[in-house]
């Protein structure tokens, strides 16, 4: 089992390679603790060529919590409830700003992603830190932000027209269920204590906020958020794992590959309801 590793730091503000543990050998439990304080640090940690398979990314993610289903509406791979095919089929692709699932009461910790098939080139995943986001707002607009609270749901307009057949059905299946749930805007992470901006493409309205007023004071949120700054951007090769703090990040993936395949399993990890500054 793999008994230490070395961080090397990716951005200046958020993510770090681990090197030099093996994850389908297995990780000592004091690795454990390290590996999470390191995610709670760097907001994301990547992994390269891991030879895992579902049941070996399962098993990973378990030793950092309780795990969820593999989605609200979305089903699971098959024979394995907890892994969620991401752009299994073509035309589905992650390409806007979100955190995952922020939709629910309690959104997900944070998530593994896993790389089985990735385009030669393109097809990257970009994550962001939340919290140095709220660090760059300007102290007036830092404590307005403070007392805001956003409406999330899985239920909108999209932008954009779904590209094909595929990725409208998909569509249906992701909004089968609608939930809506009000979360702060300024997330105390429960770990570190840090402030960071819990919004993302699921964050729709401004609670008290008209639907312009919302979508004005959002997009100016979120450009701090997107500061090239703030974003570290991973290439995939196949077998690397990448684990994101879902409580301090957003991520995108940029459809940018056309018809190359690209499939990436994700398992998730159980959370908390969200603590805004006033508790
Ligand atoms: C996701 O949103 O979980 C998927 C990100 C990706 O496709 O890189």
């Amino acid at each position: 089992a793999t008994t230490g590793f070395e961080v090397r730091r990716v951005g200046g503000r958020i993510g770090a390679e681990i090197v030099g543990v093996d994850l389908a050998a297995g990780i000592e439990p004091a690795i454990v603790t390290e590996i999470n304080a390191a995610l709670v640090e760097h907001k994301v940690l990547f992994f390269r060529e891991q030879h895992l398979d579902d049941a070996g990314q399962t098993r990973f993610a378990s030793l950092f919590g309780e795990l969820t289903g593999a989605h609200p509406t979305v089903p699971s791979v098959d024979g394995q409830p907890h892994v969620l095919a991401v752009n299994g089929e073509e035309g589905v692709r992650a390409n806007r700003w979100h955190t995952d699932v922020t939709f629910v009461r309690t959104p997900p910790k944070a998530s593994t992603l896993r790389a089985l098939v990735v385009p030669p080139y393109g097809g990257n995943t970009l994550v962001a830190n939340a919290v140095a986001a709220y660090n760059d707002l300007p102290t007036p607009l830092r404590e307005f932000a403070d007392k805001l609270w956003a409406v999330h749901t899985n239920d909108y307009d999209y932008a954009d027209p779904p590209v094909n057949s595929v990725a409208a059905e998909r569509r249906k299946v992701f909004t089968s269920r609608k939930y809506r749930t009000a979360h702060p805007v300024v997330r105390v992470h429960p770990e570190s204590g840090e402030r960071g901006l819990f919004i993302g493409g699921f964050a729709q309205r401004i609670v008290g906020l008209n639907a312009s007023e919302s979508h004005d004071i959002l997009r100016l949120l979120q450009s701090y958020v997107t500061r090239p700054e703030n974003v570290a951007r991973w290439r995939w090769s196949p077998g690397d794992v990448i684990f994101f703090d879902n409580r301090s990040t957003q991520h995108y993936a940029p459809d940018d590959y056309g018809d190359l395949p690209r499939l990436l399993h994700r398992v998730t990890l159980a959370g908390d309801v969200p603590v805004g500054v006033d508790g």
